[in-house]
């Protein structure tokens, strides 16, 4: 084994305990599905905060811990990603936070790409929403274990036996439940521990707001507290035993199995049972593979890729954030460590960990850790950082735009910041922009993939760099990456516009399919790929 390189002569060994003990997820939900709060729950019962709070502002309480920015107060949604850092049972739980809205997935699928398993919250009363499922066919294609939580169940809603139906016809992941709910939905009496076979029951607390006690009950005394319902509740749990919904380790490594947990994060009921799993089953931070597949060792010199780069995170730090999963090695704050793609040292004096607004001085993080790397104007997403001997992780991926707009400063004062701000917003992958020689610099494209990413940017445009925008309509909805000579071709056609990604890449936009269909018709020779890179 070689040693790792730190200053204070941190040994390999600590550095694989180091590692062992990390558990880095994310929740992937549906909006609406119960993601803030579960978070706050999460929390609430590792003790790093002490009191829930309703998510989205509740007159009276105070909002979630991993919402910030002014417009997802508004709208209650959550755009930007907090990584938040707790502990349970001595392990380290990193919770990387993802927006829920579809427009912004491009930003979810960055974050997946930083973590070892995810949390599948579903709303028990409506199954398997659009964007869950769209999530879960990136973990999918990743091969990122899932655990399943069934939120809500103290609501009126689903079956439990038809969501286990669901959940394998449609994620195709054989379910492999752990608790199981004593009463019917709205009727949410306490948990079966699967394993055990006793009956957890819980006291609830006024709103939810502090931790619900719970009790074991032996099953021969379960009868007389819940009734028909534990007896309903043994029934479906011996047929699922019976058709082998047990919990097997390799499957559910392998993602083609989920453990299943019901709940109900608003009351804090079955939420110390997700973070036992999480703590239990949940992969510890592990090698991970570079580009040429190689797997680094977590106990190899520092090694890390930048997920996200967020400025403007809050309004009394206007800088900028790179978020970097460390991936082996240890990270020590004020090391020196060589930017991948430029080749050039990055001294990394300023790091932090963050805790919604709160942030705290970082001075060592270990494999499956989260880094704040404040004012890092240089890092991109996908870059890679390291010591000692070279890497370079897969970048990260792209999606295919389907909304364009052409942007231009309304204010013609303020050309330098409008220049610096789309520029940056570009580096953090907020949007995708284009650059044409039909429009020339002032009014480049904006390209994304929902169109609440154009709010976020003329919100971020007006208020971060003072540079108000306006957008122009444009008759596109479909891109294509293509190279040079396909681009000489495409010059001639007035309805394609030919345009230039900040990275070099050639980007023709197209104004539907069928305009599309008909040139690689025409043209079999010409280069169309897609956008999109996973
Ligand atoms: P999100 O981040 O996934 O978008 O969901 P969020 O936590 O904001 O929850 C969405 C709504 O679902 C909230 O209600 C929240 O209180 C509710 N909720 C979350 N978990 C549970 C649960 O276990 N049981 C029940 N009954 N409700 C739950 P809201 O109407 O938007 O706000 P509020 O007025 O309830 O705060």
């Amino acid at each position: 084994m070689s040693a790792v390189e730190t200053r204070d002569g941190v040994d390999n060994l600590r550095v694989l305990d180091e590692a062992l003990k990390r558990r880095t997820i994310a929740v992937i939900s549906h909006p609406d599905a119960g993601k803030s709060t579960l978070t706050e729950a999460l929390l609430l019962h590792a003790h790093a905060i002490g009191q829930a709070g309703a998510t989205h502002g509740k007159a009276g309480r105070r909002a979630t811990v991993s919402d910030w920015m002014t417009m997802e107060k508004e709208r209650g949604i959550s755009i930007s990603s907090a990584a938040i850092q707790f502990t349970h049972r001595d392990t380290i739980i990193n919770l990387v936070d993802t927006p829920g809205h579809a427009d912004f997935s491009e930003d979810t699928y960055r974050v997946l790409a930083a973590v070892d398993a995810a949390v599948m919250l579903v709303d028990a009363a409506k199954g398997l929403e659009s964007q869950t499922m769209k999530l879960f066919e990136v973990c999918k294609r990743r091969g990122i274990p899932l655990i399943t939580m069934i939120n809500k169940w103290d609501r009126p809603g689903g079956d439990a036996l038809a969501l286990m139906d669901e959940i394998e016809k449609r994620t195709g992941l054989f379910p492999t439940p752990l608790t199981w709910p004593v009463g019917e939905s709205g009727d949410f009496r306490g948990l079966v521990d699967c394993d055990s076979g006793q009956f957890v029951r819980f006291h609830r607390t006024a709103g939810g707001a502090t931790i619900a006690s719970e009790e074991t009950v032996p099953a021969e005394d379960a009868t007389a507290i819940a009734g028909p319902a534990w007896q309903t509740a043994v029934e479906e749990t011996g047929l699922l035993r019976e058709e082998g919904h047990r919990h097997d380790e390799s499957l559910f490594l392998s993602a083609a199995s989920t453990p299943v947990l019901f709940g109900a994060a608003a009351l804090n009921i079955g939420v110390r049972q997700l973070l036992d799993t999480l703590v239990d089953l949940a992969p510890s931070a592990e090698a991970r593979a570079d580009t040429s597949g190689v797997r680094r060792a977590v106990n190899s010199a520092f090694s890390g890729f930048v997920f996200k780069v967020q400025s403007g995170m809050d309004s009394n730090h206007r800088d900028r954030v790179a978020f970097v999963r460390v991936c082996s090695g240890v990270f020590e704050r004020g090391m020196t460590v060589t930017h991948e793609p430029s080749g050039r040292p990055f001294a990394t004096k300023y790091a932090q960990q963050m805790f919604g607004k709160d942030r705290e001085t970082v001075d060592m993080a270990w494999p499956g850790d989260i880094v704040g790397l404040i004012n890092a104007s240089a890092l991109r997403p996908g870059d890679t950082l390291f010591t000692g001997g070279p890497v370079v992780y897969p970048p990260m991926p792209r999606f295919q735009p389907e909304h364009f707009r052409a942007v231009r400063s309304t204010d013609s004062s303020k050309h330098k910041q409008f220049r610096k701000g789309i520029e940056q917003l570009d580096h953090e992958g907020v949007i995708q922009v284009l650059h044409s020689d039909r429009r020339g610099d002032q009014t480049p494209i904006l390209a994304a993939v929902g169109p609440m990413q154009f709010e976020v940017a003329a919100e971020r445009m007006a208020n971060e760099y003072r540079a108000p925008i306006a957008f122009d309509a444009l008759p596109y909805t479909v891109a294509c990456l293509i190279d040079a000579e396909t681009a000489k071709v495409l010059a001639k056609h007035s309805s394609i516009e030919v345009t230039m990604a900040s990275d070099g890449r050639m980007i023709a936009l197209f104004a539907n399919e069928w305009k599309l269909r008909t040139l690689r018709r025409e043209h079999p020779e010409l280069t169309l790929d897609s956008v999109s890179a996973e």
